[in-house]
């Protein structure tokens, strides 16, 4: 009796030891275990022995794959036979481990280190003989993983329905996310419970110009934190999201679980699919420390790296531009009459009634560049230089720019002769109105254009809904638009900022000219309705997460009845905090987004933009945790100069900056930013307070953050 049981006993363990297989991060901490129960792919993520992740089902649904007529096919009821969600034996098991470090051409540091133990399983559908892999990678930082779909007889071109790839937390836990949205991520962030998602969801979304919102859904990337005497930070988000839709996570409020959900075509498919091909990553970034998930550059590893022969071209970038006056109303991008008539090729644009506040033309640009020039800055950005921006938006006209004709006022040979006579390049504005296909049209000559006349950066955008019509922002067909156009502006040697395009996952390492993306709610909407002094303390352990942000920081005139009386407007933020940002925000193609005007009233303050630097050795975070407060100091690329940078929320704090970060023995000079003592970001937020002090390594120096506030710190070597 006893030997019958223990052989039942043996054969059961060895089928859980073929069903099961274990990960282990490279330093131990992390731990996964894979298995399948009755033939269902589930994973689990353990940290220093504790459950952080329970048992999470993995899978996908596909559309009937024999014959895809979609307006039929969208219609009928799932053809579950058809998934990739049930029924797998394993079949193979493969071990690998990288441990290297590369240098991204642009960075936070000069090192990014790629190190990790890899598990790939290989899944067979025994009923329809069909195999995935799955593949897992664990850092010392976080998981990795994703579906790999070999190529076979039996899975060959497919259709996916959804991807159901499941977090299913143990426990409740703090969150700070925005609605889902196929078209938007111009959200203010939300701090909850998971379990209280779904009661805030219906108020967390204020109106955009294009809006496809997903209910009870949040976007990814999402920064979650277990509360109580051993905290935990958990950032959920994905990397290497090429040639697939982007993805946001359905909420389970009642069991804290999330699941994938891709964004859809207007066909409600989710991603075509050819064989071989892999999906992105789904990243699960954990941490004690909240400093830790900021310094965490997992995302960017799982990316490929790039293929690029020439980079050389790729350079950080400090700019100001002809924009913020527009923005706020003071200026327009259109030189005719609002909403005329006009068509490309057709209108005569010299013949319109100019509407008399048209900012891009030659006296204005001239002024900007004698600025910008002056005080060292290399680039200009010039928005509505081209014809066009009368009906721009809002009429899904597909053939509303064609990127190279100048409006009548605007002398582009001129301007960019007398910009780069003083060392400054303009950097070039393509304006798609969402309207990709037109855009994909004009790409060459585009690009050709600013080849002959020396510019070497385009901020591209996509207000409006996307054309091809039924198309969305963060769809797989878009996505792919988006990375066409980093490939063809390689051609060029051309660097690309992309507005209202999607969130970055890492991809920087594959295509590094495409430098930056907006993709989140800039500076750009403290001029529509405000961002929240939380606001800028949370983007970067979200949308930060998968790469720079076009945050344009830097305005100083915070209050706009100064253009306006009686305009209620106003930027959240204390003037100091404004520096803080350059610091805090990582952004290699850096913007000074306030006037010349408002700059030249508080030069003192104004130094330290010219100063700090876009692209760096090194990066500290000193002390950080989301929706509070993030102190950084970095380390200016090639240079021995450091830069620090804090900021609040809402919350007065006090902080010290500890500067053992500095080379022992040396000493060198700071010079400190602060809020004036009696600053505050809604009643004086202009007060502000510069001195001069000598510090070395052991230094630990006070700094006082009012409400909404911060403080810079420049420290150079003393010669
Ligand atoms: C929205 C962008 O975010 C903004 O920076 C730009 O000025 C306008 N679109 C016009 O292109
Ligand atoms: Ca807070």
């Amino acid at each position: 009796m006893k030997l019958v049981k223990t052989s039942a006993f043996l054969a059961l363990l060895s089928v859980a030891t073929l069903n099961a297989q274990t990960l282990k991060s490279p330093d131990g901490k992390f731990e996964m275990n894979f298995n399948l129960k009755n033939g269902i792919p589930y994973y689990n993520l353990k940290y220093n022995g504790n459950v952080v992740v329970e048992d999470s089902k993995l899978g996908l649904r596909l559309f009937k794959d024999t014959s895809i007529k979609f307006a039929s096919e969208i219609a009928k009821p799932s053809d579950a036979a058809n998934d990739l969600n049930y029924g797998f034996e394993k079949t193979d098991e493969k071990r690998d481990s990288k441990n290297e470090t590369w240098q991204p051409v642009l960075g936070e540091k000069k090192n990014y280190i790629n190190h990790y133990n890899e598990l790939a399983v290989t899944l067979n559908q025994t009923s329809t003989d069909r195999s995935i892999v799955v593949k897992f990678r664990l850092f010392n930082d976080g998981l990795g993983f994703r579906y790999e779909f070999p190529q076979q007889k039996n899975l060959n071109y497919f259709v996916i329905r959804e991807e159901d790839s499941e977090i299913d937390f143990p426990t409740d836990m703090k969150s700070w996310w925005i609605v889902a949205d196929y078209d938007s991520q111009e959200y203010l962030y939300q701090e909850t419970k998971i379990s209280e998602i779904p009661v805030r969801w219906p108020k967390a979304a204020d109106a955009n110009a294009s809006q496809t919102l997903i209910k009870n859904a949040i976007q990814s990337p999402v920064m979650l934190k277990k509360e109580g005497k051993n905290p935990l930070y958990v950032n959920v988000a994905e990397a290497a999201v090429l040639d697939y839709p982007a993805s946001h996570l359905e909420v389970d409020a009642t069991n804290f679980k999330f699941k994938t959900h891709l964004t859809a075509d207007r066909q409600g498919a989710k991603g075509y699919i050819q064989t071989p091909s892999v999906t992105p990553w789904r990243t699960i970034i954990v941490s004690p420390k909240a400093e830790e998930v900021l310094d965490s550059k997992m995302i960017f590893n799982l990316n490929e790296p790039t293929k690029y022969t020439d980079t050389s071209y790729i350079h950080p970038t400090k700019y100001m531009g002809v924009w913020w006056e527009m923005i706020i109303g003071k200026s327009t991008w259109a030189y005719g009459q609002p909403e005329s008539n006009v068509r490309i090729g057709e209108t005569d644009f010299s013949k319109l009634t100019p509407n008399g506040k048209h900012a891009a033309n030659n006296t204005k640009v001239k002024e900007y560049i004698d600025f910008a020039a002056a005080n060292g800055f290399q680039g200009l950005l010039i928005e509505g230089w081209n014809v066009g921006w009368e009906d721009w938006f809002g009429h899904s006209k597909e053939f509303v720019f064609d990127f190279i004709t100048p409006y009548p006022d605007f002398d582009i040979k001129m301007l960019n002769d007398y910009a780069h006579s003083k060392g400054i390049k303009l950097i070039m504005h393509h304006e798609t109105s969402g309207s990709a296909t037109n855009y994909e049209r004009w790409a060459d000559k585009a690009f050709k254009l600013m080849n002959e006349n020396g510019y070497d950066a385009v901020k591209t955008g996509y207000v409006g809904d996307i054309i091809p019509r039924g198309e969305h922002h963060y769809s797989q067909w878009t996505i792919n638009h988006y990375y066409r156009i980093a490939e063809k502006a390689n051609e060029y040697k051309i660097m690309v900022n992309s507005h209202e395009s999607v969130r970055p996952t890492g991809e920087s390492r594959t295509y590094p000219n495409y430098i930056s993306a907006e993709a989140a709610r800039g500076t750009e909407y403290e001029a529509f309705g405000g961002n929240n002094p939380d606001h800028q303390t949370i983007l970067p352990f979200t949308r930060w997460m998968g790469g720079p942000m076009d945050y344009t920081p830097g305005i100083f005139q915070t209050k706009l009845d100064y253009y306006f009386p009686g305009d209620t407007r106003f930027v959240q933020t204390t003037l100091a905090k404004q520096l803080a940002l350059y610091v805090v925000m990582y952004m290699p193609l850096q913007m000074a987004a306030d006037l010349p005007e408002n700059y030249a009233k508080h030069m003192d303050a104004f130094q330290f933009i010219k100063d700090v630097a876009a692209d760096w050795d090194e990066t500290k975070i000193l002390s950080a945790e989301p929706g509070d407060y993030i102190h950084t100091a970095r380390k200016a690329k090639g240079t021995d100069n450091w830069f620090v940078g804090g900021i609040t929320d809402e919350n007065a704090r006090d902080f010290t900056v500890d500067f053992s970060f500095l080379d022992k023995g040396k000493k060198y000079e700071a010079t400190i930013y602060e809020d004036g003592k009696d600053a505050d970001y809604i009643n004086n937020p202009q007060s502000y307070h510069i001195y001069k002090k000598t510090v070395d390594s052991k230094t630990k120096l006070p700094v006082h953050l009012v409400r909404s506030g911060g403080y810079a710190i420049s420290v150079k070597p003393v010669k």
